[in-house]
């Protein structure tokens, strides 16, 4: 099967989740619990999972999955093998509260290596796609990020971990970039963020975040000419482009003065100090 096939199988699906997710915030009847603790989830998040796995089995019957609901055991990524990687609604907490930055996440990868993407924004209009080696497009038209310059110009979005207390160390990054940057966004769906590097309406991203929320956004965004990585170098024997730590995805031209920046920061160095 080709991977145009796929990609175009992997939208339908996710446009149709999408549709499930609007009529359930209209509809506006869910129980939301938390897990592990501290974890948002919805019914909604199971329900919308539950789909989008029912549809990949029937239409790649046998091809293993790593769903953040039903399937979210990660060693996945370790085999060398197919896999599919399905958040079914990355934004948790804005549908909960009624925000519009909500997505689904679909990415198939080969042998550790991410080959198609889609994130369909249902409440911004937005379908995000993209093939590896063959560029990246939002509602079909092909997007490329911005020209930013230098990071005094650059508009930078960030995410924050559930668990309060993996919140503090992030503080010092945070005023890096205030106190360099022209500001930042916590718009709370990672997939989008990334699809807004790609796109250029943002100019970076950095967050720790799992494979399910990454991985198709990664791929668009660098399909769309950003530069993408790690803070740090990743452990030996794990994809790459499914390792979820200290990830750095830019417009081009900004990535080495953010990656220092950020690198300082956590060791505690800033430039802003007189
Ligand atoms: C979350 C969002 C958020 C990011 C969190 C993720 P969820 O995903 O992507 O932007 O900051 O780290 O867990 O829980 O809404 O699927
Ligand atoms: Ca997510
Ligand atoms: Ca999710």
């Amino acid at each position: 099967m080709t991977l145009q096939t796929r990609l175009e199988r992997a939208i339908n699906i996710a446009e149709e989740a999408g549709r499930r997710i609007r009529k359930a915030r209209e509809e506006c009847q869910f129980d939301s619990r938390y897990k592990d603790g501290n974890e948002l989830v919805t019914d909604v998040d199971v329900e919308i999972d539950t789909f989008i796995s029912t549809e990949l089995e029937t239409h790649f019957p046998g091809e293993q999955r790593l769903s953040e609901e039903l399937t979210p055991d990660r060693d996945a990524i370790l085999e060398d093998d197919t896999l599919w990687i399905v958040d079914p609604i990355d934004g948790t907490v804005n549908f909960a509260h009624g925000h519009p930055h909500v997505a689904v996440s679909i990415a198939w990868s080969e042998n550790g290596r991410v080959q198609i993407g889609v994130v369909h924004s249902p409440f911004l209009n937005e379908t995000f796609t993209a093939i590896r080696d063959k560029g990246a497009w939002c509602n079909g038209k092909a997007i490329s990020t911005s020209d930013c310059q230098s990071t005094d110009a650059a508009l930078i979005a960030t995410g924050f971990p559930y668990d309060k207390d993996a919140r503090f160390p992030l503080l010092r990054r945070l005023r890096a970039i205030l106190s360099t940057c022209r500001d930042i966004r916590r718009n709370g769906a990672a997939a989008l963020d990334l699809c807004h590097v790609a796109n250029g309406t943002l100019d970076g991203y950095y967050e720790s975040v799992s494979p399910w929320d990454f991985a198709a956004g990664m791929l668009i965004a660098r399909e769309a000419g950003a530069r993408t990585g790690h803070l740090y170098p990743c452990p030996e024997g794990i994809p790459e482009e499914l390792y979820g730590e200290n990830l750095l995805v830019t417009a081009p031209e900004i990535y080495s003065e953010l990656k220092r920046l950020l690198e300082r920061a956590d060791r505690n160095i800033f430039d802003d100090e007189r």
